[in-house]
Order: C-alpha cells, then sequence, then structure tokens
C-alpha cells in the first residue's frame, strides 16, 4: 500500500481531534482510502503536552510544514484570516493539496485561493468549514449534483444554537457562552458566534457551492443572537414558535439573496427541534426535493471526522495519480448569469 504524507498545522480543538482520530482509526482509514495516511510533520505555536507525538517530527514554525519535500497534503488548522491566507497560498504554490476547516479563510479569500490552486492543479478541500462533522458540501455539491437548488437554509452555527437552546430552559447568555468556550465550541473571537459572522461565512461557503457561484461574504445580511432576551424566547414559545438563528441563501430573479439572522420557526417544524450543539441544513432540489442534514456542527472530533473525510478523498487523488478535483464553482452557469458575472 502507498503512503501518503500530511502536515498538520495548528494543534488547538481541530488539530488535535484530527490528530487523535488519525492517530486511533489510522487502519480503517487507511482501509477506505486505498493507501496509508501518514503524518509526516506536525506543527504548532504551542505544544500539547496532553498528545503523545510518538515520534512525528514537531516544530512551532507551520512554514517547516509547507516547505517539507516529504508531505504531499498540508492540513490548515490555525484560523483566522491572513496568517492562514499566506500559509495556504504558499503551500499551494508548494504544489501541496490543501484541506482546511478555516471558513472565515474560504468566505473571505476563497476566490483567489481556488484560482491559486486551479493554476497550481491541486485541490483544496474545506467540508469542516461547514457545519463541523456534518459532510454538507459533498451532499450539496456531488450528491445534490443532478439539481437546480433553489435555497438553502439551516442553522449553522453550533455555539450559538447552544446558546439559544439554554436560554430556553432560564440560563444567562453570558454563561452558557463561557461554557461553548470551554467546551471548545466557540471562535477564538466568540463575537463571530454570537454576532453571525461565523454563519454568514459558512452560508456563503454553502451558498458557493450550492448555486455554482463565486463567494460572495461582503453581500450577506449578518445578524446574530447578541440582541435576544429570555423575554423573547419566552413569547415565541407562547406563540407557538421558537427562535432560531438560521442562515438562508435563495435563488432570486437578480441574484443569490443571502442572510442570516434570527428567525421565528414554528415549533411544530423539523428545525425547530434542533437543539444544543447540533446544526441541521435544509436544502431544496428541483429533482429530489427537500434534504435535510443534522448532525454535531462543532466539537474536536466532530470536526475532525470531516477534516479527515477529505484528507482520504485528496489522499485517493495522490495516491491513484488520477485527478478527482471538483471544480468548486459546480457547473451552474444560470446563476452566473443571474449574478451578472
Ligand atoms: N464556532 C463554530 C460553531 C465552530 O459554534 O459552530 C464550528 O464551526
Amino acid at each position: 500500500m502507498k503512503d501518503v504524507s500530511v502536515g498538520i498545522c495548528g494543534l488547538g480543538t481541530v488539530g488535535g481531534g484530527t490528530f487523535n482520530v488519525l492517530t486511533r482509526n489510522a487502519k480503517i482509514i487507511a482501509g477506505r482510502a486505498g493507501c496509508n495516511i501518514r503524518i509526516g510533520r506536525v506543527a504548532s505555536r504551542t505544544p500539547r503536552e496532553d498528545i503523545d507525538m510518538g515520534g512525528i517530527p514537531f516544530s512551532t514554525d507551520i512554514f517547516d510544514v509547507i516547505n517539507d519535500p516529504d508531505i504531499d497534503v498540508v492540513v490548515e488548522l490555525i484560523g483566522g484570516y491572513e496568517a492562514a491566507r499566506e500559509l495556504v497560498l504558499a503551500a499551494i504554490k508548494n504544489g501541496k493539496h490543501v484541506v482546511t476547516a478555516n471558513k472565515a479563510l474560504i468566505a473571505v479569500h476563497g476566490n483567489e485561493i481556488f484560482e491559486a490552486a486551479e493554476k497550481a492543479n491541486v485541490i483544496v478541500a474545506y467540508e469542516a468549514g461547514v457545519a463541523g462533522g456534518i459532510p454538507v458540501i459533498k451532499s450539496v455539491r456531488e450528491g445534490m449534483a443532478a439539481n437546480r437548488i433553489d435555497w438553502i437554509a439551516g442553522i449553522i452555527n453550533g455555539t450559538g444554537n447552544y446558546i439559544l437552546t439554554e436560554m430556553r430552559a432560564g440560563r444567562e447568555f453570558a454563561e452558557v457562552l463561557k461554557e461553548a468556550q470551554d467546551l471548545g465550541y466557540a471562535e477564538a473571537d466568540p463575537t463571530f458566534d454570537v454576532e453571525g459572522i461565523d454563519a454568514a461565512h459558512k452560508l456563503t461557503i454553502l451558498a458557493s457551492a450550492g448555486f455554482g457561484v463565486p463567494l460572495q461574504f461582503e453581500r450577506a445580511y449578518t445578524e446574530g443572537i447578541s440582541q435576544i432576551t429570555p423575554y423573547d424566547i419566552a413569547h415565541a414559545e407562547l406563540l407557538g414558535y421558537r427562535i432560531k438563528h438560521l442562515g438562508i441563501a435563495r435563488r432570486r430573479e437578480d441574484g443569490i439573496e443571502l442572510r442570516v439572522h434570527p428567525t421565528l420557526v414554528p415549533r411544530s417544524h423539523l428545525i425547530a427541534q434542533v437543539d444544543g450543539v447540533l446544526n441541521a441544513v435544509l436544502v431544496d432540489g428541483d429533482a429530489v426535493g427537500q434534504t435535510m442534514y443534522y448532525g454535531p456542527g462543532a466539537g474536536d472530533e466532530a470536526t475532525a471526522s470531516a477534516v479527515i473525510a477529505d484528507i482520504v478523498d485528496v489522499a485517493r487523488t495522490v495516491s491513484s495519480g488520477s485527478s478527482q478535483r471538483v471544480p468548486y464553482l459546480g457547473f451552474d452557469p444560470s446563476a452566473l448569469e443571474d449574478l451578472g458575472v
């Protein structure tokens, strides 16, 4: 069996989870990939004493990973915008495939990154950036490839959903946010969670995959949950509704509408039943009708599950020598016309 060598950049919540699952399930993963996926190098600003690195080379400079000729796939898990952009573009320049969980990076710099990847003939995969462990990008882009998608809507920020769920039980906003941070659900800057920015990043990516349009984060209407009070939640319940923070992308005559905001959802609707850190995404396709994807939207190993699914996809390509690259614009010329592109 061939070896494919992976370099992990970042050993925080998702990096640690990815290291642990790749190590623990190495045989299962090799069976699925048809090759051995070996962790060739790990880099992180802060070492993790709680993880047994088993002799794998470790450094505090992430550029050691992308400059290592032995590494086939760079796994970017450092987060943030600029440093991650620099790292990913440099990795692509060095001919490395890239797997990332960084939705902020893809939503804001994705068009530039995908263009560079096309030129370098490498893959950039980002399943873990949207809805944590739920394979929703693959479902939308590949599972629904036959469909004209008219709308996508869902709960795509686990921290926000966790806070709204716990507030319904009478707990304080600040206390629950602190708990979500301690559990590793929240972003490094939790404003991203509570002001809807993280959900807008994810919606931007979902819409690009679903409608085959370029990433347009700047066009998203973005409103978070920080203004929601226990009074709002109680009154919505009295009227038969539940307040959920939704991301909604809809095909309109003049383009694609993108919006994230708190929404009154009838309590009987499936989306209203999705509580805690769970996410759910509804997708409407003209052939299949409505489909719904549901599962853990954040957390170390849940997100690692999606990171590793992408690593397996890339490793199959690397080990077989054939190109399984998926053009990120998903072949929907009519959506591009709508946008006047
Ligand atoms: N902070 C994010 C969330 C992490 O709560 O959904 C997963 O993307």
